[in-house]
């Protein structure tokens, strides 16, 4: 949304295809954009299946006339991951309110209630193109439109009058022939960010929230001309608040009070806008943005207590090189290299190796809490979840406090009791995944004391709940989670040991752990270095299986489940995480000389219990592949391994999953399969 700034066409379609490029790991199965036409009251739609790539040729191969220049102009676009309707490009974003592009909408989320609005306003004659929900909220964009003869409304007032008729999540950007130069952007469940760059100093370093008050709405009531209700749907546009005091503050004026030229970049995730600007604010749930004439203003209709009235603008600090692939081949490769410093990353900062002192500053007014608690509950989904398992014996061990993990889908499901003495830590790479924000939220109203882990700053799940750790992994782009989960890994163990600081019996137990984390990074090194090890493994002794079993037990039943999770995802082998200690009540019988295996063999306590259950592989003709520690002389001479270093038993987890993290890569590669965009899947799922 340039104000005063002049841009051709040309570049316009590159900063918002190359925006869309940086996204494409949130969706990839179509890819739009929506631009001013050539006059004022025209907006123009390109949209392709595919990848971005794909739109890119389509818009170079169209007549547009890529010349022309626009001083002020708002354009939109999306990268889609389908939910409602196959991919296809009627069904592709931006989705219009008619064959005239008068209302055009782009959405993350899920509109629920997207079939009855249909109904409705198809009953009324408005006509439907695509199978979208997001359609839905477009026509009725238009139908609200349409309603006010004197069409008095302004963009927000319209927009809030939509989205009170609106259920389920959305991040959403209206567009409009109507209001050319200007854009409304609103968000309920998805996240959302405004960019904001200029050359010159801004006035203010945050913007005000203008709230609308009941007054405003009962104004609004006597000037709107209701469309007849129906059956509770559509009812009067009630809420739209069309008088809203306008700004108090002109959020952008410069210093010397004049009109600068300003460009504003909304998106859902900052690497789409990092390259134009770093300073950017974060919308919450409910607010409605809207930009025109270089002004930003932030509206909602009420104000929540305890919540601010102010969004501050932030300086980001991640670098575009930290999310491009550099010497790699996909961002998953370069992300498992990136381990030996991203757990580096985690600990930086808060780990004293000589005092053997760790401070998680996040958490430090609330320990006490923590410690007092009842029982920890830990909720997340996909890699997340493993890492919870992964950590989960060890917080038992230090905490001596009783820990659950729950799948966030499944503790939903069973509205699993929460009471105010428990603790809910919410584990997430992207602090996105809706089912995670569902159960913290869910957590949240039952008074517990909600903890977040997640890697992106200013994620909903950071922001919303008390307290929590960030674990500083740096940007995950490939869809498979590989450096989050090792983060999470440590992450977790930190807080674990800070829990139990006060417990003088553990002090050795922590020490132990604090000089495993310390010579971590090199180990990881020492794993990477099989690389090309694993790699034969792939070709030879996997490639063109159907099936494979992981198995291990203690603390690398987690492992098994990742590692047999990440050859899912991007070698599409189906493949099974283990428990080897119930092997003999029902795994074993799949059990014969063809169906690959891979054992988690390290050292442990539980050691002798995996030499059994290899034993009863073994005689079922079983020949599996062993991953164990490079000191191990005891396993059978004519056994295949996976060599790795040895570390502490609750650390070992961490050195296991890479070579299964690098399987997995092969495989993927040799299949000639799309390691960073597996097929179906996407990397943060934000839809329920
Ligand atoms: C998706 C991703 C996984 C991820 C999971 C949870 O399924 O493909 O890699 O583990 O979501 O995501 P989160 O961002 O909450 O960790």
């Amino acid at each position: 949304c340039n104000y005063l700034v002049e841009k051709d066409r040309k570049s316009i379609c590159d900063i918002l295809c190359s925006g869309l490029q940086r996204l494409e790991y949130r969706g990839y199965d179509s890819a739009g954009i929506g631009i001013d036409g050539d006059t004022k009251k025209e907006v123009v739609l390109f949209k392709h299946v595919g990848k971005v790539a794909a739109l890119r040729k389509h818009i170079a191969e169209s007549k547009i006339d890529m010349s022309k220049t626009f001083v002020s102009q708002v354009s939109i676009a999306h990268t889609r991951w389908a939910t409602h309707g196959v991919p296809s490009q009627v069904n592709c974003h931006p989705l219009r309110s008619d064959p005239t592009n008068e209302f055009i909408v782009v959405h993350n989320g899920i509109v629920t209630n997207s079939g009855e609005l249909r109904l409705v306003l198809q009953k009324r004659g408005y006509k439907f193109e695509s199978e979208t929900d997001t359609e839905a909220v477009a026509v009725l964009s238009k139908y609200v439109w349409d309603s006010q003869p004197e069409q008095r409304f302004t963009f927000t007032a319209l927009v809030k009058t939509v989205l009170t008729e609106l259920e389920g999540s959305f991040a959403l950007v209206f567009k409009s022939v109507h209001f050319p130069g200007e854009i409304v952007t609103a968000r309920r469940g998805s996240p959302l960010l405004i960019g904001v760059k200029t050359d010159k100093k801004l006035k203010v370093d945050f913007v005000d929230v203008e709230f609308g008050s009941a007054q405003d709405a009962e104004k609004q009531l006597d000037t709107l001309a209701p469309p007849a209700a129906e059956g509770g749907l559509l009812a009067p546009p009630s809420l739209g608040s069309q008088t809203l005091a306008r700004s108090q503050s002109r959020a952008f004026m410069s210093e010397d009070g004049m009109p600068q030229p300003i460009e504003f970049f909304i998106a859902s995730d900052a690497s789409a806008i990092i390259e134009h600007t770093k300073r950017v604010l974060y919308l919450e749930d409910d607010d409605i943005a809207h930009v025109s004439e270089g002004e930003l203003h932030i509206h909602r209709l009420r104000r929540n207590e305890g919540q601010s009235a102010v969004r501050a603008i932030e300086t980001l600090e991640i670098e575009l090189a930290e999310i491009m692939k550099g010497k790699f081949s996909h961002f998953m490769q370069k992300e498992i290299y990136e381990q030996p410093e991203s757990v580096v990353n985690t600990m930086r900062g808060r780990v004293n190796f000589d005092t053997h002192k760790i401070t998680l500053g996040g958490l430090k007014q609330y320990l006490p809490i923590i410690r007092r608690c009842r029982r920890i509950v830990f909720s997340a989904c996909g890699t997340s979840f493993h890492s919870c398992l992964a950590t989960r014996a060890i917080f038992e061990e230090l905490t001596e406090i009783p820990v659950s993990v729950e799948l966030a889908s499944d503790f939903l499901d069973r509205k699993c009791p929460i009471f105010r003495d428990d603790v809910c830590i919410f584990l997430s790479q992207s602090g996105e995944t809706a089912d995670t924000i569902l159960a913290m939220r869910y957590c949240l109203e039952r008074g517990a004391l909600c903890v977040g882990v997640v890697n992106t700053v200013g994620s909903t799940i950071s922001r919303e709940t008390h307290c929590g750790v960030h674990i500083n992994a740096g940007p995950e782009i490939g869809v498979a989670s590989t450096k989050a989960y090792t983060s999470q890994y440590v992450a977790l163990t930190l807080m674990a040991i800070q829990l139990s600081e006060d417990r003088i019996s553990l002090t050795e137990r922590r020490n132990s752990i604090i000089e495993g984390l310390h010579k971590l990074p090199s180990q990881i090194k020492q794993v990477l270095e099989s690389d090309r090890e694993i790699q034969q493994l792939a070709s030879q002794t996997f490639r063109g299986s159907r099936s494979l079993l992981i198995m291990g037990r203690g603390f690398q039943y987690a492992t098994c489940l990742e590692g047999a999770l990440k050859i899912k995802e991007i070698s599409y082998m189906h493949s099974e995480g283990i428990l080897a200690g119930e092997l003999k009540h029902g795994p074993l019988a799949l059990i014969d000389e063809n169906l690959p295996v891979i054992m988690v063999m390290t050292r442990d306590s539980l050691y002798p219990k995996v030499q059994s259950a290899l034993a009863q592989v073994t005689a079922r003709k079983g020949q599996p592949i062993i991953i164990c520690n490079d000191d191990d002389d005891s396993i059978p001479a004519n056994a295949r391994t996976i060599r790795v270093p040895r570390t502490t038993d609750c650390l070992q987890g961490i050195l296991n999953i890479i070579p299964l993290q690098l399987l997995s890569y092969h495989l993927a590669i040799l299949n000639g399969f799309d390691v960073d965009f597996p097929r179906n899947l996407a990397k943060s799922v934000t839809v329920e």
